[in-house]
C-alpha cells in the first residue's frame, strides 16, 4: 500500500521533510522512503552523512527527491545555497532513517561536527530516528542509554523491527519498511491537542458585488486560513472552514462552506458557530460593500462614477459577543504600529487572542511565508518568519495551551 492510499498520510501534504541518512546497509530503504513521502504530498530534502554516502550515492536521492542533496557542513557553495541553519528552519520535521548506532550516539551527545547532527541541534521542529543496526549493538547498554537520553529530549523513535539482519544474525535492529516509516512520519503532525473540540476557521477574501460581473475584493489568497484549518484537523479537532473565493484545495478532514460576501460569511458563521469551541478569523472580510449593487452590468457612460459604500457587519465582533461563545481568535492586518493596533482590536472586539501580521509591500497577503505576533491580555508570542503551514501549527499549539488553561477538562 502506498502512503497516499492511506487517509492518515494526508498529514504529509505540503510538509517539508528533511530526511537524514546515516551509515547503515538499510540506507537503500531510505530511497524508497523518499518516494513514499513524496507520494504523500511532502517536499523532501535529503542530508547524507559521510557514512550514508558510502551506501547510496547523492545522485539517487537527488533524482528521487527532485532537490539537491546536502552532505557538507562547511562547504562555501552549499552554505550559500542553503546552510545548516536554513535547512533546520526549512524542515517541518527531521527523520533520520536509517539512524546508525554511531549517529544515535552522536545525537545523544549533542555533537555538531557534521551537517546532519548540526541540523538536528539547530531545529525547533520534531526529530525522529529510525534505528538500524546489528542486534548486539542494539542491545548494548551504551545504545540503550543513548536512546533513553533522546527519548527524554522528545526525539521520536520509529522501530526497529525484529527479524533477519544483513549480518546474518536475527533479532531487533532492522529498520522499519518505507510504508511504516511514512505512516510514522505523518503521525508526527497528528498532535491530538484539540481532540474532541470543534473549530471554525474563516479564510480568504470576500467579494462585494458592484453589478452582476464586477466586485470589490482584496488580495487574500486564503493560504493562512487554510493552513490553520489543516493544522486544527491534524490536532484532532472537527474543523469547519468558511471560505471566501480561493483557488485552494480543501484540506483533508475539513468541512468547507463556500461564501462570497461578508453578509454570506456572517450567515454561514452564525449558523454553525454555536456548536464550536474555537473560532479563528483569518479571512480578510471587506469592511464596506456597495450600498445598492446594480441589477444590470453598469455601462461605460459618464467620465466619473461614484459608488456609495456602506459598512459590512463585523463577523468576528458578532462571534465574540455571543454569550458563552467559543474561544475567539482574531487576526489584525496592519501596515504600521503592529502591536498597538492589534492590542486595540483585541480589546475593542473583546477577543481571547489576536494574531497580528504586517501587510503590504509583499508581506502576508498571497505570500507563502508570514510572521505573527500573537497576543492575549496576559501573553505575547513572537512567531518569526516561516511558512504559513508551520505558523499555523504554532498558532494552533498556542490556542490549545490557552484553551486548556482557560477551560480545563
Ligand atoms: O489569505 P492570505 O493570502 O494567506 O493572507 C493572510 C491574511 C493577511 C489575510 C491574514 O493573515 C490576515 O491578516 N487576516 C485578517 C485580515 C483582516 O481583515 O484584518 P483586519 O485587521 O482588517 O480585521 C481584524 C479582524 O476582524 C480579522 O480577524 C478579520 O477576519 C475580522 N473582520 C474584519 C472585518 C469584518 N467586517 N469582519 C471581520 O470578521
Amino acid at each position: 500500500m502506498h502512503a497516499s492510499d492511506n487517509p492518515a498520510n494526508t498529514s504529509l501534504i505540503n510538509k517539508r521533510i528533511l530526511l537524514g541518512v546515516s551509515g547503515s546497509i538499510a540506507a537503500y530503504k531510505a530511497a524508497e522512503l523518499v518516494r513514499r513521502l513524496k507520494e504523500g504530498g511532502a517536499d523532501v530534502r535529503v542530508v547524507l552523512s559521510q557514512g550514508g554516502a558510502e551506501f547510496v550515492t547523492p545522485l539517487t536521492f537527488q533524482a528521487l527527491s527532485g532537490n539537491p542533496v546536502h552532505t557538507e557542513l562547511l562547504d562555501v557553495e552549499a552554505e550559500a545555497a542553503m546552510g545548516h541553519i536554513e535547512l533546520a528552519r526549512w524542515a517541518d520535521a527531521i527523520v533520520v532513517a536509517p539512524a546508525s548506532a554511531n549517529f544515535i550516539s552522536r545525537l545523544a551527545q549533542g555533537r555538531a561536527d557534521d551537517l546532519l547532527s548540526a541540523i538536528c541541534l539547530a531545529t525547533g521542529s520534531p526529530v525522529a530516528i529510525a534505528p538500524a543496526m546489528n542486534q548486539q549493538m542494539w542491545a548494548n547498554a551504551a545504545t540503550q542509554k543513548n536512546l533513553k537520553t533522546l527519548n527524554d529530549r522528545g526525539v521520536a523513535q520509529f522501530g526497529p523491527a525484529e527479524g533477519d539482519q544483513a549480518c546474518g544474525e536475527t533479532g531487533l535492529g532492522r529498520m522499519l519498511e518505507a510504508d511504516d516509516l511514512a505512516q510514522n512520519t505523518a503521525g508526527l503532525f497528528e498532535t491530538g491537542s484539540l481532540a474532541g473540540l470543534t473549530v471554525m476557521v474563516t479564510a480568504g477574501p470576500t467579494q462585494e458585488a458592484i453589478d452582476p460581473v464586477r466586485y470589490l475584493s482584496n488580495r487574500s489568497s486564503g493560504k493562512m486560513g487554510y493552513a490553520i484549518a489543516r493544522a486544527a484537523a491534524e490536532a484532532g479537532a472537527k474543523t469547519l472552514l468558511v471560505s471566501g473565493p480561493t483557488s485552494l484545495t480543501t484540506p483533508a478532514r475539513v468541512q468547507r462552506i463556500d461564501i462570497e460576501s461578508a453578509q454570506q460569511m456572517l450567515d454561514a458563521v452564525l449558523g454553525q458557530v454555536g456548536d464550536c469551541n474555537i473560532f479563528i478569523s483569518a479571512a480578510a472580510v471587506a469592511d464596506y460593500r456597495v450600498a445598492e449593487p446594480a441589477a444590470q452590468k453598469i455601462k461605460k457612460q459618464q467620465e466619473k462614477l461614484t459608488l456609495q459604500l456602506v459598512r459590512n457587519p463585523d463577523v468576528l465582533s458578532e462571534v465574540a459577543a455571543i454569550k458563552n461563545g467559543p474561544f475567539t481568535v482574531g487576526f489584525a492586518a496592519e501596515t504600521e504600529n503592529l502591536e498597538a493596533h492589534a492590542r486595540k482590536k483585541l480589546q475593542n472586539k473583546k477577543l481571547d487572542m489576536i494574531a497580528a501580521n504586517l501587510v503590504g509591500e509583499g508581506k502576508a497577503f498571497d505570500q507563502e511565508d508570514n510572521e505573527l505576533l500573537v497576543l492575549t491580555n496576559t501573553e505575547q508570542h513572537r512567531l518569526p518568519k516561516t511558512s504559513k503551514e508551520k505558523l499555523a501549527r504554532q498558532l494552533i499549539s498556542i490556542v490549545a495551551d490557552s484553551i486548556h488553561s482557560v477551560r480545563p477538562d
